[in-house]
């Protein structure tokens, strides 16, 4: 019985990868569902993380205009929302928060993995 059993796991062994190895045969199919070119390695906040504010969220969430009584204006609110947690929920749309930017739209998630890995990482003013 024992033998059975390790017979059998060795040509499985053998057998596996031969059968699966090689299913992606060139670099795009391999890499699809990997981002591969999205770093997370070294988000800036002034160099990313501002930018997307400013581009997707400041309209509403502003100096002039504070809805739902966000102020995302300036690095120490911007902050205070990336440690409170709900910078993240909002635009990972995250179960409990308001889904943000709310066109329903979601942020590339490349963005999204960025804003996470800057929170992450303490949320600097780099
Ligand atoms: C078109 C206007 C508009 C845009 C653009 C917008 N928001 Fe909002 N946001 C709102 C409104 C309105 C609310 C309040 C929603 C509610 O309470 O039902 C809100 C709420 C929030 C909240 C609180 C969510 C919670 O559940 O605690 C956060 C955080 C937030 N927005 C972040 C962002 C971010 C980040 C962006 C850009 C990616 C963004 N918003 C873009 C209008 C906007």
């Amino acid at each position: 019985m024992k033998r059975f059993f390790l017979r059998n796991a060795l040509i499985m062994s053998i057998l596996m990868p031969a059968l699966t190895g090689c299913y992606f045969d060139n670099k795009e199919d391999l890499y699809q569902f990997l981002d591969v070119t999205c770093d997370t390695s070294a988000v800036s906040y002034g160099a990313f993380i501002l930018p997307v504010l400013e581009n997707e969220c400041l309209v509403c969430h502003g100096q002039s205009s504070q809805q739902g009584g966000v102020n995302l204006e300036g690095y120490n609110q911007v902050r205070l929302y990336a440690t409170n947690g709900r910078l993240f929920g909002a635009v990972n749309h995250g179960s409990g928060f308001v889904a943000m930017p709310p066109t329903g739209q979601r942020l590339a998630q490349c963005t999204i993995d960025k804003i996470k890995a800057w929170i992450d990482k303490g949320a600097p003013d780099n």
